[in-house]
C-alpha cells in the first residue's frame, strides 16, 4: 500500500476532548458510566481516532472547579461540566504508547506552571510519542485559578498575554538548548534564568512541540498568529470564520510567519441520523430544556457569563434590571432573548456554541462541510460532543463511520498518515489517500 499525495488541500481534523466523566445519564452511556477515571475510553477512543486517520486529539484543562452557579460547587459536579476532571499530561503518556501516528495536544496554563516545567514535560511527551507531541497554549480565566499559586486574582487579560509572549522566548530558548547549547543562557522569564532540565538535554523529535492556541480576543489573535501551528476557533457562521482566518492570516503575515504554516480549525458537532429528520429529532432531544439537559446548559452558561442563573427565575424572562460584573453583553444578549418569553423557552434547542451547526446525514453534512472550507479558505474542523459528561462510543461511531469515510471518499479527509512528525503532516496538506 501507498501513500500518494494530489494537489488537493485536505481538512485537518482533530477532537477535542475533556478527561472527565464519559455520558452517565442519558441513552448509550454504556455499561461503566464510574469507570472513566482509569482513561480506558479516552484510550480506546484515540485508538479509534487513528484508525479514522484524525489528525489530533486535543485534552483540555482547566484548575478549578467553578462556583458561580448557586454560589457553590454542587451544581459543577451535579451536571458534570468541569468537574470532575482529571489531570490530561498522564493520559497523553497513556495515549502515546497506544498509538502510533495520532498527534496528542495537552494544555497548559502559561499563568500557573512555571516555564521550566512545561518545556520538561512537553520534550518528555515529544520524546515519548516520537514527534506528536502539541500543546495547547492557554493563560487562564478564572480568579479560583489565581488561589492555587498564592495569587487573588489572576492578571489583567492583555497582560496575561503579554507574559506569555515571553514565556514563549524562555521555552523555545529551553527547547532549543538540546541542539544549540548557548540558547540556554536566553532562557529568562520574569529576570530569572532557569536550569536545564534533563528532557532539555536532548533535542526534541520535532523542533518544538505544535503549538496550538485559541485566541479570540485582538491581543489574543496576535500571540496565536505570532506563536501558533494550530489555531482552534468558534467564530459563528460562515462570514464570521472567514474573518477570522483572514484576520489570523494577516497577523501571521505581519508577524512575518508564513501564513499558510498557521492552520485555523473550527469547532463543530455534527449530528447525525440516516435522515435529516431523524437528525434534527436527536439534535431536539440533546438540546431540550428539561431535567438534567436545562441544569447542564445553565452552569454552562453561568461560567460564561459569571452570572448566577440559580437566582433567575426560569420560567420569566431575566428582569430588565439585572447586572453582573463579568460579561455585561452576554447578560444583555440573554435579557434580549428573553423578552416576551422565559429564559427556559429561550435556551431550548440551544446546543453548545459552535461554528456551525452541522445536523443532517452523513452526505448532507459532509456538503456543508465542503462548503464551508471551500468558502472560508481552509483548514479544518474541531470535533466536540460538548463538556464532562456527553461522549459515548455511540457518539463517536456516527461521527467516526458515518460522517468521515464520507469525507475521506470524497477526497476531503486523509485515509492515511503522511510521514514524518505530528507538525510535518499538519504542514503537509495536501491530500493523502492510501491506493
Ligand atoms: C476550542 C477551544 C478550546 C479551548 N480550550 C481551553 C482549555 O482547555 N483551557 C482553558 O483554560 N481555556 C481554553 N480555551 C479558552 C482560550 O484559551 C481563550 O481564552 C479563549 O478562546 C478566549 O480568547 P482570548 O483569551 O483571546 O480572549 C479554549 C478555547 C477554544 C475556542
Amino acid at each position: 500500500m501507498s501513500l500518494d499525495s494530489t494537489a488537493r488541500r485536505r481538512m485537518i481534523l482533530g477532537w477535542f476532548v475533556n478527561y472527565m466523566p464519559t455520558a452517565w445519564n442519558r441513552p448509550w452511556a454504556g455499561p461503566n458510566v464510574t469507570g472513566w477515571t482509569d482513561g480506558q475510553f479516552y484510550i480506546d477512543m484515540a485508538r479509534a481516532l487513528e484508525r479514522s486517520s484524525i489528525d489530533l486529539i486535543m485534552l483540555e484543562d482547566s484548575s478549578v472547579v467553578p462556583e458561580n452557579f448557586g454560589g457553590t460547587m454542587e451544581a459543577e459536579f451535579k451536571a458534570t461540566v468541569k468537574a470532575p476532571k482529571h489531570d490530561p499530561l498522564p493520559l497523553a503518556a497513556a495515549i502515546a504508547a497506544a498509538t502510533t501516528s495520532l498527534g496528542i495536544v495537552t494544555t497548559m496554563s502559561t499563568s500557573l506552571y512555571p516555564p521550566h516545567r512545561i518545556a520538561q514535560l512537553q520534550a518528555t511527551l515529544d520524546q515519548l510519542s516520537d514527534g506528536r507531541a502539541g500543546w495547547n497554549v492557554v493563560t487562564s480565566f478564572e480568579d479560583l485559578a489565581a488561589r492555587n499559586i498564592g495569587l487573588d486574582t489572576l492578571w489583567e487579560h492583555d497582560e496575561r498575554y503579554a507574559r506569555a509572549d515571553e514565556y514563549l522566548r524562555a521555552v523555545s530558548s529551553l527547547w532549543r538548548a538540546g541542539a544549540v547549547p548557548d540558547a540556554r543562557g536566553r532562557a529568562v522569564f520574569e529576570g530569572r534564568s532557569f536550569a536545564l532540565d534533563a528532557p532539555g538535554t536532548t533535542p526534541l523529535v520535532q523542533r518544538r512541540p505544535v503549538l496550538c492556541q485559541a485566541g479570540g480576543s485582538s491581543s489574543g489573535m496576535d500571540f496565536a498568529a505570532k506563536w501558533a501551528d494550530l489555531i482552534v476557533s468558534v467564530p459563528s457562521g460562515i462570514d464570521a470564520m472567514k474573518a477570522y482566518r483572514d484576520g489570523i492570516r494577516r497577523r501571521a503575515e505581519a508577524a512575518g510567519t508564513d501564513p499558510d504554516a498557521t492552520k485555523v480549525l473550527y469547532m463543530v458537532t455534527p449530528i447525525l441520523g440516516e435522515s435529516v429528520a431523524e437528525a434534527e429529532d436527536k439534535e431536539a432531544r440533546m438540546y431540550s430544556a428539561e431535567g438534567d439537559n436545562f441544569l447542564r446548559r445553565l452552569v454552562q452558561l453561568s461560567n460564561i457569563a459569571e452570572i448566577d442563573f440559580a437566582e433567575y427565575d426560569l420560567d420569566a424572562p431575566i428582569p430588565e434590571d439585572a447586572t453582573t460584573n463579568g460579561a455585561q453583553s452576554i447578560l444583555e444578549g440573554m435579557k434580549k432573548m428573553t423578552r416576551g418569553s422565559s429564559l427556559r423557552e429561550a435556551m431550548s434547542g440551544k446546543g453548545e456554541s459552535t461554528s456551525l451547526r452541522l445536523v443532517g446525514t452523513p452526505e448532507s453534512v459532509a456538503d456543508e462541510m465542503e462548503a464551508a472550507i471551500d468558502q472560508v479558505g481552509g483548514d479544518g474542523f474541531l470535533l466536540f460532543h460538548g463538556g464532562g459528561g456527553l461522549i459515548s462510543r455511540h457518539y463517536l461511531d456516527d461521527v467516526l463511520d458515518g460522517l468521515v469515510p464520507e469525507l475521506q471518499r470524497r477526497g476531503l479527509a486523509q485515509s492515511g498518515y503522511g510521514p514524518g512528525t505530528f507538525h510535518d503532516r499538519l504542514t503537509n496538506d495536501t491530500l493523502r489517500s492510501t491506493t
